[in-house]
């Protein structure tokens, strides 16, 4: 796997969906998630997440065709498990693809994949089938539990996403408890010889603890680091503004 951070044992993937958000509020074509993940990748990224709805309402199909030909790391594609865009996956062919669940009403990934009845046991089967046959690595994104865990292995799949999101969103006590989960459940993933990786709701505060965690290889993270590249970009950003607003003044007739 491509590498362009060697000084840890761990990958780290941008999740750049967030500035395809950004684009579609105008509709236009900037910012590109193609020129953010450019600029990612030189900075130091491990690869690029995306996830490809089947709403659309952030990355569209040019983009992940775009980073399929440019990324110089890897792509991990996101996408659900009962979706056209299964069929997308396998003509892509990226790096990695991870099966999560998905509900047209939410705001962002609500949890794990059901893995529970022998129904949704065979969906994800098909999918996981499908893409490996196509030669994609595949991960499951699942709660921290010890079925879902041993139904991932039994399925077949190369590695799991821990969903970090309940960790996140908890505090004191209960957020203690939630770390411990997620550890015991990287712990028995790679007992059972599942690739391990985490993610969801990650932030500059929170994410320490979880990088600790020996087993896990790669963590997923979006918004938060998104949204402080707004915030860190913001004085270049003003100040080109201003620059061609002065000069626009000084060259009037
Ligand atoms: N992992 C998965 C499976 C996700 O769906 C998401 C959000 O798209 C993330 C990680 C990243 O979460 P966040 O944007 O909260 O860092």
């Amino acid at each position: 796997m491509t590498s362009h951070n060697q000084l840890t044992d761990m990958r780290f993937y941008l999740n750049i969906d967030h500035v395809a958000t950004v684009r579609q509020a105008r509709g236009t074509d900037e910012p590109d998630p193609v020129r953010a993940a450019v600029l990612a990748e030189l900075a130091g990224i491990d690869g690029i997440t995306v996830h490809l709805r089947e709403d659309r309402r952030h990355i569209q199909d040019r983009d992940v065709r775009l980073l399929m030909e440019t990324a110089r790391t890897g792509v991990n594609l996101e996408l659900a498990a009962t979706s056209e865009i299964l069929d997308l996956a396998c003509e892509w062919r990226p790096m990695q693809a991870t099966l999560v669940p998905e509900k047209r009403e939410e705001l962002t990934t609500e949890g794990g994949l059901d893995l529970s009845t022998s129904e949704q046991l065979e969906i994800v089967g098909d999918a996981l089938a499908r893409l490996e046959g196509s030669g994609v690595r595949t991960s499951l994104f699942i709660d921290p539990t010890p079925e879902a865990i041993q139904a991932a292995r039994e399925l077949g799949a190369d590695a799991i996403e821990l969903h970090t999101g309940e960790y996140a969103n908890t505090s004191g006590a209960e957020r203690v408890r939630q770390l411990d989960r997620l550890d015991r459940a990287a712990s028995l993933a790679s007992k059972l010889e599942l690739a391990v990786h985490a993610g969801h709701g990650l932030t500059y505060e929170n994410v320490q603890p979880v990088a600790a965690i020996p087993e896990i290889e790669e963590l997923n993270i979006g918004h938060s680091v998104i949204a402080r590249a707004v915030l860190t970009g913001m004085e270049r950003a003003v100040k080109d503004m201003s620059r061609i607003l002065r000069r626009a003044r000084r060259h009037r007739a």
